[in-house]
């Protein structure tokens, strides 16, 4: 596995790697990698001929009252699970790297920016899409990955290669799960012990809604109110939004259909939480076109 740290060396390293043939799959990430990224790193291994991932803790995505600086950065554990999981080539850059001084230009997804995390984190999807443009830039991927956990993330971005353009599909693979149902991500390493405990409800709450849509439940009230419910049971999660969308636009819907989505952001202590759940059976999720699974 090679590890590269400057555009130019990205550049020529895929040069040499292309020479032979073959699609590029791309797993970009912000390192503290765990389960979840493991996952997509083998779901681009399968797909394509050969594997890039990046790492990269990209600034413009946090806010400045957000975790910016205690992000952990465990560079050599990151590279052994990369090296482990089959990746052939790792883009590591530095922030002025990226964002050498004098940039003026973002890519901005207008709508489905502003909704739900984007309400809470104004700046943050801005800097999520520009920095996956650049990196979509830099690596020319033909597939890019990214987990089903960040569902807004991967909604807004298949909405930006489809409005710019961009030749590279995006593939979202199943949230990967602790063994209670917590999602698993990079953030969780601040939770306490009984925090961690606690924050178990969230799929509670997501697998109680999943069961009454199952026994042929369909107001999204109700399924709503099911969750809210469920996740309340635990106080100590307090919680920012709880709302039935559709899976491309992410508006509330009235009349939920199979593949509908249940959305959660909680806060526990200064922790945030979000997880989602698709609404359906088994077979009705299978038989939708992947951009809506
Ligand atoms: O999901 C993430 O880890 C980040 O938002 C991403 C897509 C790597 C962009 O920095």
């Amino acid at each position: 596995m090679q590890v590269v740290e400057t555009i130019p060396a990205c550049r020529q390293a895929l040069a040499k790697l292309r020479q032979f043939g073959g699609n590029v799959g791309f797993v970009p990430t912000m390192g503290a990698l765990h389960r979840g990224h493991v996952s997509l790193m083998e779901a681009c291994r399968s797909a394509a001929d050969l594997s890039v991932a990046s790492i990269f803790v990209n600034p413009t995505q946090f806010a400045p009252t957000e975790d910016l600086s205690r992000y952990p950065r465990p560079r050599e554990h990151d590279l052994a699970l990369c090296e482990a999981a089959g990746v052939d080539l790792v883009f590591y850059p530095q922030v002025d790297e990226m964002y050498p001084p004098g940039g003026e230009t973002t890519v901005v997804v207008s709508g489905l920016s502003t909704r739900w995390e984007g309400s809470i984190r104004t700046t943050h999807f801005q800097g999520v899409t520009t920095v996956v443009t650049k990196l979509f830039n830099i690596v020319c991927p033909e597939i890019a990955f990214f987990g089903q956990k960040d569902f807004q993330q991967q909604a807004i971005l298949r909405r930006m290669v489809r409005d710019l353009d961009q030749p590279v599909e995006i593939r979202t693979c199943a949230t990967i799960r602790e063994p209670d149902g917590l999602a698993m991500s990079s953030r969780n390493v601040y939770l306490t012990s009984e925090q961690r405990e606690i924050a178990a409800q969230i799929y509670q709450g997501l697998s109680a809604a999943e069961k009454l849509w199952l026994q042929g439940e369909r107001s999204p009230g109700t399924l709503q109110r099911e969750i809210e419910s469920r996740v309340s049971l635990r106080p100590e999660l307090s919680i920012d939004y709880v709302a039935i969308v559709d899976p491309g636009t992410l508006l509330p819907l009235e009349a939920p259909h199979p593949g509908a989505v249940a959305l959660v952001a909680c806060k526990l202590g200064s922790t945030r939480l979000i997880d989602n759940l698709l609404l359906g059976t088994a077979a009705e999720l299978l038989a939708l076109p992947t951009t809506a699974r």
